[in-house]
């Protein structure tokens, strides 16, 4: 644990369906199909502003949503009567919150140079010193290769929270990026995207960065190989992982070292960083080469503002609560377990996958933190794409389907890319589609009929810069951990992706044993059969 103090102290045992306010929930859900958003607004000419939250540079109107204010009440005295607060407090001070796997859940000390725990706070900062540090050589020149060429390529091979934060964030920021750095980003084990990117690059300007918080990743592992031959046989270097041409980034350093990572090319971070949420430790170190270090710490910065947002403030103003709130009610009580995400802004375009891995890979759990059954549904089918794209393809869904699914619109308010007038456009489509959705428009054409009460919630940034997509990271982080408060479950372990796993090394190494069913078997030699 890098040193900490672990202090178990959070209660289990709660059952969020027995709580009296989501027992008054569910029947209020049964009436609600007679309300519709836009009566909502008709009866309180207030409600933008009640269900509107300004935090920094992010404005979320959340009052396109299917909930009236008594809704509102209730689902404000789950969240007050629910572990939440006492959660909160505790992930904060570094408890042992996530007990399935024995371990703290510390992202948010990594944006705090203030954290209490000062072994921590001090492995922490030494750790961002040596990350900023090799950023800042690389991206001045100082950092070399092997045959003397300063470093114009990396790429960085991981898979999911290795590499999905860092490429959303890159991709985000571009308006920041050095400007002869290009990044490039590997994660399947599908070979073609490795190789036709190695045809591409020049060996003695390429570094690469092998991101896995395990370092026994398969994809990533097999990727790394690849990478290696190709230094070996393009340079004839012999210990290409020895070399200038690679920096490791892992909570296992040994094993790291074990495969012949040079330890002053090792960055570290720790089990107490879930994957997902790591973008912030060393697994940020690809941000940091593009936009530089002081560019990362305003990122870091802007991630402690909703830190300290979600700490201090009442719950009613608290929106973080409220998103996941809004997220509950939609899904355990009107049972729509879908949510579209959609970014009016192409940087933005990773921000889906981003979202998506947020929320399933978190909050998709079917036992309580205690591991008994719970016997309502956890999270929704987090998906999306940017606007306006969008519109153009699953938008027709979202205004005639049969059922509808609530949309988060993210637009930027200045975006100093974009032509003025281009993206004055761009947010007149985005404010349209939300628009459309809630009133719909009635036509005695069936065809031509939009129902409308379709909700939708739009977050606005300001700008889009490091401190801002922070803030509105670390926000979302936050939603997908009081939804997991509410529900009582542990959204820090993530144990349903290791079955799959077991069984491609078991198909690996002994092929179709009796374990397998008859289809997959018929499957495997079909495949096999191919292949001789
Ligand atoms: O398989 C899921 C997962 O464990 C994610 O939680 C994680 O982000 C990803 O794999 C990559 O893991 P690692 O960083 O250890 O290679």
């Amino acid at each position: 644990m890098g040193g900490i103090i672990i202090k178990v102290n959070i209660k289990t045992q709660y059952k969020a369906s027995a709580n009296r306010h989501w027992k008054k929930l569910d029947k209020l859900s049964k009436s609600a199909s007679t309300d519709t958003i836009e009566n909502y607004f008709l009866k309180d000419t207030e409600r933008v502003s009640k269900y509107s939250i300004a935090l920094k540079e992010l404005y979320v109107d959340f009052s396109k949503n299917l909930i009236s204010d008594e809704i509102f009440r209730e689902l404000n005295y789950l969240a007050a009567t629910s572990p939440l607060l006492e959660r909160r407090d505790s992930m904060f001070k570094g408890e042992l919150i996530n007990l399935s796997e024995c371990r703290s859940v510390l992202h948010t000390a990594l944006r705090d140079p203030a954290f209490q725990d000062k072994n921590i706070s001090e492995q922490i900062a030494t750790q961002l010193d040596k990350v900023t540090k090799i950023a800042g050589q690389v991206r001045s020149g100082e950092w070399i290769g092997s045959q003397g060429q300063i470093i114009n390529n990396i790429v960085n091979i991981g898979i999911g929270g290795s590499d999905i934060g860092p490429k959303m964030a890159c991709e985000a920021l571009k308006e920041f990026a050095h400007p002869r750095l290009k990044l490039y980003f590997i994660s399947n084990l599908d070979d073609e995207p490795i190789r036709s990117l190695l045809n591409r690059l020049d060996p003695r300007s390429t570094l690469f960065v092998i991101s896995s918080k395990t370092f026994t990743t398969q994809e990533t592992i097999i990727n790394t190989q690849v990478a290696v031959d190709w230094i070996e046989e393009k340079l004839g270097i012999t210990d290409p992982l020895n070399s200038p041409h690679f920096v490791a980034i892992t909570a296992s350093p040994k094993l790291a070292i074990k495969h012949g990572v040079a330890p002053d090319q090792i960055l570290e971070f720790w089990e107490w960083v879930g994957g997902r949420f790591s973008l912030w430790s060393s697994a940020g170190f690809a941000i940091c080469l593009c936009i530089g270090p002081d560019n990362f710490r305003r990122f870091l910065a802007g991630a402690k503002k909703a830190d300290e947002h979600f700490q201090h403030t009442p719950l009613k103003e608290n929106l973080p609560v409220q998103l996941a709130l809004i997220s509950i009610w939609y899904n355990n009580f009107l049972h729509v377990q879908s949510n579209a995400i959609v970014p009016y802004c192409e940087r933005l375009s990773h921000l889906p996958s981003f979202l998506q891995q947020l929320e399933m890979e978190s909050n998709g759990k079917r036992v309580d933190i205690d591991g008994l059954p719970i016997d309502y549904d956890s999270a929704s089918v987090t998906w999306g794409q940017t606007g306006t794209n969008a519109q153009h393809a699953f938008f027709q869904m979202l205004h005639q389907g049969t059922c509808y699914v609530p949309v988060d619109f993210i637009g930027i308010a200045k975006d100093s890319l974009s032509e003025a007038k281009q993206h004055r456009m761009l947010l007149a489509n985005m404010l349209a589609q939300g628009a459309a959705l809630m009133s719909g428009s009635h036509h005695d054409d069936s065809f031509r009929d939009y129902p409308g009460n379709r909700p939708s919630t739009t977050f606005i940034l300001d700008e889009l810069t490091p401190e801002t997509l922070g803030l509105f990271i670390s926000v979302h982080e936050h939603r997908v951990f009081c939804e997991g408060a509410i529900w009582n479950i542990n959204s820090f372990d993530q144990w349903g992706v290791e079955l799959g796993k077991q069984l491609t090394l078991e198909l690996l190494e002994k092929g179709v044993t009796p374990t397998f069913d008859a289809s997959t078997s018929s499957l495997f030699k079909r495949l096999n059969t191919t292949v001789d």
